[in-house]
């Protein structure tokens, strides 16, 4: 990029982002994610780096603003409230470890505690001889608003503290407890979904509706939208009264508040790095939304010695899993035609590392979707990426433009086989390639049979199977196990030991898990759940293929549409050929238990709410592990859990059938041993 051109990019990057950032700290409103916001600081920053004397004063790179609003009593908090250092990696973790261990040379450090860190607001609450007093927000950390009519209609929040044998103490004189106000992601669908139907503006996300909530003057409308408050720390006078973080969760729970029960004392990095890995795809089940987590020393006292610098502690870190989302250039648009002969539009994009993988394409879903949200060729676009989902294009951000982005044209062939896409009907939004043996569907269905979550074969990535293709030596997913290695060797591709290699790892998977086997055929809507409860309720090939639409529908979580996806695709010949195939060429799906099934035919019903999870995303984990999850008590339950709020019915009948009991704790090792 030329220097005219860098100018007239970062004046528009630097109003984008101070509009963001306006929006962001003065209105309580995003306009963006953090991410994405944080993506285009990036470039502007590696803008600026080439083109020093392009920096302005008033750049958004050049500030650091906070500021407090007015219309509430301002308050100084007794101890500052600190923000945390970010660390992204076990490197950073590991010199942060080493940092503290040379400035406390002549203590062992082997206690940390470590949490979720909460994407809420933080709140001060002040109990004196037990009774609330006062709630201040965080503020600029040093001094706070009074909110305290607002924090009251809290339901989480107890106007008294609870009086327990071992928490008595805290009830005398002054107690500080701090914690996090959170908005739960589903309250705040629902909240939105309202909104939407009343005609009035949506909110960005649940941080900042919670934010927004607690600072509204009137209680009574705080009091109607649904807020949850969390502790993590307890102060007091005497700072000894709390030797540990690990017994500070202890009292505060006993007091009467919510604590992240998942948060525990871990002695090493070791465990520290399993308990990252363990929260890397489950926090998207929590209720509230959360960027990472707090590492600290158990110890107060160690953690105390070390001190403050700059806004941090020194005896804490947050871990932040890498970001999910950034922004890129979206270099063009091409149609890539699926197993089930969907025309789908992909993106192209400048290259860039999200979650620590590189991204360069993401779906674009359909043609409808290009146009709702007015995606052109070469915008700078907004792009998400979380777990193994595949990219998506978030937004493009058309204040960006400069005129030479092009709008997109859907195509009228399949760039493949020419053939004329058609739609099923007028309203549907996919467009389809109709024929059944086009080249790109055959090549899909291969690369779908040979995927991880199905056969999973090694060395058979896309360049192979078209490859193979090409040379005419397959033509659907049984041919794979057909392949002669003298065939291998024919083509450029392979040499003796690649061919050997692939031959070997196709063998290996002869006899395939049933479940796996089902969703590799790739019948349209049977994903890898499915696929599993078929597997495990019909336990063959030979007894789906009996299988009736009335059977199907008896099994939990199939509907009509999947039921009628299933036989529809049995009655098909060219299916049932297929199988034969297979069939002859030795390949016998097997129904063996995983070992991992570790709650294998064990019942389960919950009562009552649970404080981490759904409750749908408990029962998916219970069936994943081979475990049923019920929705009332009987005989045949094995475990009823109990959660907070429960109901008397279950636990009664619970009580009658001798059916055992067990907490929200209790349940989650259940679902983390590893069998
Ligand atoms: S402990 C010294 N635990 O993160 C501060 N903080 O960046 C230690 N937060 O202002 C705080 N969840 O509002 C702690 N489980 C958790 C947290 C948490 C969210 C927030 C808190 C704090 C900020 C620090």
């Amino acid at each position: 990029m030329n220097k005219a051109k860098a100018k007239q990019r970062i004046e528009k990057l630097k109003q984008l982002i101070n509009d963001y950032r306006y929006h962001y700290h003065v209105l309580n409103q995003s306009i963006m994610s953090e991410e994405a916001a944080d993506s285009l600081k990036h470039e502007l920053t590696l803008l600026e780096e080439k083109y020093p004397d392009l920096i302005t004063p008033d750049s958004p790179t050049q500030r650091v603003v906070s500021a407090i609003s007015s219309g509430f009593q301002q308050v100084r908090h007794s101890s500052r409230m600190l923000s945390l250092n970010d660390v992204f990696n076990e490197q950073e973790i590991r010199a942060w470890q080493d940092r503290i261990g040379k400035l406390l040379p002549q203590t062992n450090i082997s206690q940390y505690f470590i949490d979720i860190k909460m994407d809420g607001l933080a709140c001060a609450l002040i109990y004196q001889d037990g009774h609330l007093e006062q709630a201040i927000t965080r503020g600029d950390g040093f001094v706070g608003e009074d909110v305290t009519n607002n924090i009251r209609t809290i339901e989480s929040i107890p106007l008294r503290l609870r009086q327990t044998k071992d928490a008595k103490l805290f009830s005398i004189g002054r107690s500080e407890i701090r914690g996090e106000i959170v908005m739960y992601k589903q309250d705040f669908i629902k909240l939105n979904e309202e909104r939407a139907k009343a005609n009035l503006p949506l909110f960005a996300n649940p941080r900042n509706t919670a934010a927004g909530t607690i600072r509204q003057l009137d209680p009574k409308l705080v009091a109607s939208r649904p807020l949850h408050f969390r502790a993590y720390d307890l102060l007091r006078d005497n700072s000894g009264e709390v030797p540990t973080n690990d017994y500070a969760y202890r009292v505060l729970h006993d007091l009467g508040f919510l604590v992240n029960y998942m948060a525990k004392e871990v002695s090493n990095l070791k465990d520290i790095l399993e308990f990252i890995d363990l929260w890397q795809d489950n926090r998207h089940e929590l209720p509230f939304n959360t960027d990472g987590l707090v590492i600290k020393l158990n110890n107060r006292e160690q953690f105390n010695q070390l001190g403050v610098v700059g806004k941090a502690p020194r005896g804490a870190i947050a871990y932040k899993y890498a970001a999910e989302q950034a922004t890129t250039k979206l270099q063009d648009i091409f149609i890539s035609i699926g197993r089930t002969g969907a025309a789908t539009p992909v993106a192209i994009l400048e290259p860039v590392i999200i979650a620590g993988s590189r991204v360069q394409m993401a779906t674009l879903h359909n043609q409808n979707e290009i146009e709702k949200k007015d995606i052109r060729i070469g915008d700078t676009v907004i792009v998400h990426k979380a777990g193994d989902i595949i990219p998506e294009i978030v937004e493009p951000l058309i204040s960006l433009r400069d005129g030479s982005e092009k709008k997109f044209k859907m195509y009228s062939l399949c760039p493949v086989c020419h053939s004329k896409l058609v739609k099923k009907d007028s309203d549907e939004v996919v467009w389809r390639c109709p024929n059944k043996n086009c080249p790109s569907r055959t090549w899909k269905a291969i690369e779908h049979f040979a995927s991880k979550q199905a056969l999973d074969i090694e060395g058979l990535g896309e360049k192979n199977v078209i490859a193979l293709i090409e040379a005419k030596l397959i033509n659907d997913p049984a041919d794979l196990f057909n392949i002669k290695q003298a065939d291998l060797l024919k083509l450029d591709r392979f040499a003796t030991v690649s061919a050997k290699k692939l031959i070997t790892n196709i063998k290996a998977k002869k006899t395939p898990q049933l479940s796996r086997f089902i969703y590799g055929l790739g019948i349209r809507h049977i994903g890898a759940q499915t696929a599993d409860d078929l597997a495990r309720r019909f336990g063959s090939l030979s007894k789906l293929e009996q299988v009736t639409f009335e059977q199907l529908n008896q099994v939990e979580g199939i509907g009509n549409i999947v039921a009628e996806s299933i036989i529809e695709w049995f009655a098909n010949q060219d299916n049932l050929k297929l199988l034969d195939k297979f069939n002859n060429f030795g390949v016998k799906p097997i129904q063996s238990q995983s070992p991992k099934k570790t709650l294998l035919n064990l019942s389960f019903v919950i009562t009552g709410s649970l404080t981490t999870m759904t409750r749908e995303a408990v029962a998916d984990k219970i069936r994943s592990l081979g475990g049923i999850f019920q929705s009332s008590v009987s005989k045949d339950t094995d475990y009823l859990v109990v959660g907070n709020n429960v109901g008397h019915n279950k636990l009664e009948k619970a009580k009658q059938l001798g059916v055992k009991q067990i907490s929200e704790q209790e349940l989650f090792n259940l679902l983390n041993t590893e069998g």
